[in-house]
């Protein structure tokens, strides 16, 4: 007689068993997604299951009453004090009896898929580096005499086939008081990527442990909190860097610190500090204590790279750009001052790509997967360099291309940071050349009832990025603006706003009681040569894949997420493709963090494709400079633009 036939759902595992084996061990048998932190104890509750009844005709199988054995002792136990879910059973202690069909539920699955934060996050399937498991250790013996630690160590080769754990010495100087709490019962949390204990835990722990996925910009610095087994997101918020006292952008942090003896070391010292604010605000906001936070994984340009580890980034600043190292780094917590969260708490840096092509742009890559994809793409991370990636799965190239700061609305004489009260879009009238506009804040337009009510905490303060970009490609389709960027007058424009400034014109574009928001000559120059910048760093790759035009182009960045493809495309930020074709893919560098940290395989997938990844250095290709003049037009002087509707 064949043994019953067990078959796991949604997987379809299946295979036949003898009666009395448990549901347990079957499913590791076939290799089924189901969890356990308490190793088959009936204790944890991670390994439950839902058995089903009657015929399954697509499966080709009947079950009958009796398929599972009864409750026994333990699953009893654990039901009267814990209580279980109408129908679930624990499949460590559930025995099969008969053919069967077992459901087993995302949260009994280590590898869920984890649910999207934002539309156009790609799913995450959860493969934690950081597990939890529950041992018993042997208590010491007189006569046998080992240490504590080389108990707890046997019996996590005995009970998980785990061998060589590194446990650091805080948790060492932990684990004698901690096996006596747990009376010789304890958690271990282990992280699997570095076979290294990052906390102990008296008795079974029941609660979830946390991961940071940070992205350190050289503006902002923005983490989300995470559930470690499920990869919910239970906090997230950001702080602005504190470096920025030292230096606007990433170059003048470099000068900042060539200029000043130990400059360098305050700016780690600053920004370390602002990691450990985040950690403790997130943890509070989620109602944990931040020591429950056992991982993080940072995300940064290659000059917040240095800063952060302490290194001085002088090198950055100078030709050829040399990194200290661009291989991934797996450190302790502690080693750059993290002193929040767990003391043993792992902190993963994904690679580099180059000099100026940062562990963000990796982490962009990863979130996008251009190398999954036929379709030649174009992602740009605009921020105060672009890190410009062109590819697909047949080869992809990288570069990062100086544009500067005009794009965050500095160097633009009313520019200011996206903040309450910046004009963020702008409308200009082909024909009367009057300019309407949002501002951030409110949803009104300029000229909609009740925008002045609306606006009236934060006033009218200035323009920001995506603003001045709209400002300028507005004022190009209105006539305003020449091809070659030159503001007319008023005679040659037909409005007033065109006034004279010096030898130059420039346009009003608000005027309120004390404040006049102008679009200025300099503005316009600030912005080609940022855009040219951009343009010809994506057209130095596009010559280097031997390519004459791309098919999808993606915006990456809190920037990108704001910027309207059509303004990008009028102005020649970008080269020509269907406006269709060229969307935002909101912050994927904090996604890509994030995807790091909820998966274990993808940091072995990111750095194996960092090495694939070819770089180009925009500084000593004669064809950047070529490409950069040519550009300067709006949209270009060379280039056709035929998806730019007329
Ligand atoms: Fe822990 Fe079943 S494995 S209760």
């Amino acid at each position: 007689m064949t043994n019953p036939l067990v078959i796991f759902m949604p997987s379809g595992k299946r295979g036949h068993f003898a009666p009395g084996t448990p549901v347990l061990t079957a499913a590791r048998q076939l290799g089924v997604d189901l969890d356990s932190v308490c190793g088959g104890r009936g204790i944890c509750s991670k390994c439950q299951v839902q058995p089903g009844e009657g015929t399954f005709s697509k499966l080709g199988v009947t079950v009958a009453p009796g398929a599972l054995s009864e409750f026994n002792a333990v699953e009893q136990r654990y039901d009267e004090k814990r209580g279980l879910k109408p129908g679930r059973r624990l499949g460590c202690q559930a025995c099969i009896q008969g053919d069967v069909v077992l459901d087993v539920p995302p949260e009994s699955q280590v590898h869920r898929q984890v649910v999207r934060k934002a539309a156009s996050d790609k799913p995450i399937v959860m493969d934690p580096a950081t597990r939890l498991h529950f041992v018993t250790v042997e208590e010491p013996d007189m006569d046998a005499p080992t240490g504590d630690l080389e108990r707890l160590r046997g019996a996590l080769a005995t009970e998980w086939d785990l061998h060589d754990l590194t446990l650091p010495l805080p948790l060492l100087r932990s684990l004698q008081p901690v096996l006596r709490q747990g009376k010789w019962q304890v958690t271990v949390a282990v992280n699997h990527d570095e076979n290294t204990v990052t906390a102990l835990y008296p008795g079974l722990r029941d609660a979830p442990l946390f991961g940071l996925a940070i992205d350190l910009g050289s503006t902002t610095i923005a983490a989300h909190l995470c559930d470690l087994s499920t990869g919910e997101v239970r906090a997230s918020g950001g702080v602005m860097n504190p470096q920025i006292r030292f230096g606007e952008d990433l170059m003048s942090r470099v000068s900042y610190s060539m200029m000043n003896p130990g400059g360098d070391v305050e700016m780690t010292t600053v920004v370390r500090a602002a990691l450990d604010t985040l950690a403790t605000e997130l943890a509070a906001e989620a109602g944990i204590t931040a020591t429950d936070i056992v991982e993080a994984v940072i995300v940064c340009n290659p000059v917040m790279h240095h800063l952060l580890l302490g290194i001085d980034p002088v090198e950055l600043g100078q030709s050829p750009f040399a990194l200290a190292t661009s291989d991934a780094l797996r450190l302790g917590a502690r080693d750059i001052d993290m002193g929040a969260v767990a003391p043993a708490a792992r902190v993963y840096i994904l690679p580099c790509i180059a000099g100026h092509v940062g562990a963000d742009a990796a982490a962009v890559a990863l979130a996008e997967a251009p190398d999954q994809a036929d379709a030649l793409t174009l992602i740009v991370d605009v921020g105060t360099n672009a890190e410009i990636i062109l590819g697909n799965r047949d080869r992809l190239l990288a570069c990062s291309s100086p544009t500067g700061p005009a794009f965050e609305g500095a160097q633009i004489s009313s520019g200011q940071r996206a903040a309450p009260g910046a004009i963020e879009r702008v409308q200009i009238d082909p024909v009367t050349k009057e300019p309407r506009f949002r501002v951030i804040g409110s949803d009104l337009w300029s000229d909609d009832p009740g925008f002045a009510a609306a606006t009236e905490g934060s006033g009218i303060t200035g323009i920001c990025g995506s603003g001045i970009i709209e400002a300028v490609a507005e004022m190009r389709t209105a006539g305003i603006v020449d091809a070659n960027g030159l503001i007319g007058s008023a005679e040659q424009t037909g409005t007033p706003r065109s006034e004279p400034t010096g030898r130059t014109h420039g346009y009003l574009l608000w005027e309120g009681d004390d404040r006049r928001i102008m679009v200025t000559q300099g503005d316009i120059r600030a912005i080609q040569l940022a855009k040219s910048a951009l343009y010809a760093g994506a057209r130095l790759l596009m010559d280097e894949a031997g390519v004459d035009g791309v098919e999808k182009i993606t915006l990456a960045g809190a920037f990108g997420a704001h910027i309207s493809p059509h303004h990008a495309m009028v102005l020649g930020m970008i080269p020509d493709a269907a406006l269709d074709k060229v969307t935002s893919a909101g912050n994927a560098a904090g996604h890509g963090a994030r995807m790091a940290l909820c998966n274990r395989a993808a940091r072995g997938h990111i750095e194996a494709l960092v090495r694939r990844i070819e770089k180009i250095e925009t500084a000593v290709a004669p064809r950047f400079q070529e490409h950069f003049v040519a550009a300067n037009a709006i949209p270009h002087a060379t280039a056709p633009f035929p998806h730019l509707p007329t």
